[in-house]
């Protein structure tokens, strides 16, 4: 079940975002990262699609919907393989891939259950320290949580 245009797996779109080589596992936080539930456009999905890259990939499609580089680059620590595609009248006019960025401000716990960030109200927020294989240090406690230890708020 490649996606070709032969045979889509999940329909094109005429306008929006294709979010493509989202990692199959982490379909569902990409989805929370990006608030994908709480929007009312019309959004498509595909997971457990074939990839030679991952194995199995997920795909989404975002009718009518565009990201700026910021917001995307979010995504980056749970799909950091993912390809964005830009649709406009059926074809595809830009693709770009997710970078991971210098910082990060919520999407991720801080590892250490002692830092305030895991008893108070406290938004995480963290320096990334590595970029191929994620370490976020945080700005509260500065310890180090890595790819290994990595949980999605
Ligand atoms: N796509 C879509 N609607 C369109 C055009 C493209 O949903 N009107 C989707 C395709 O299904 C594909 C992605 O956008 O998942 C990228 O399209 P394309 O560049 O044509 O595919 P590939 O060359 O396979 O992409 P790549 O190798 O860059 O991943
Ligand atoms: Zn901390």
């Amino acid at each position: 079940m490649k996606e070709t245009k032969k045979q889509l797996s999940v329909s094109a779109i005429e306008n929006g975002t294709v979010i493509d080589h989202i990692p199959a596992s982490n379909l569902f936080n990409v989805i929370q990262i990006l608030g994908l539930d709480k929007i009312d456009n019309l959004i498509t999905f595909g997971t457990n699609l074939e990839s030679k890259k991952l194995g199995r990939k997920a795909i989404i499609k975002l009718a009518g919907i565009y990201f700026e580089d910021d917001d995307i680059n979010r995504i980056a620590l749970v799909a950091p393989e993912a390809k964005l595609n830009i649709i406009k009248d059926y074809e595809v006019v830009e693709k770009s891939i997710v970078k991971v960025p210098d910082n990060i401000a919520g999407i991720a716990k801080c590892v250490n259950p002692k830092c305030i960030t895991n008893f108070e109200d406290v938004k995480t927020k963290f320096k990334v320290v590595s970029k191929k294989n994620v370490a976020l240090k945080c700005h509260y406690c500065e310890k180090i949580t890595d790819q290994e230890h990595l949980v999605i708020v």
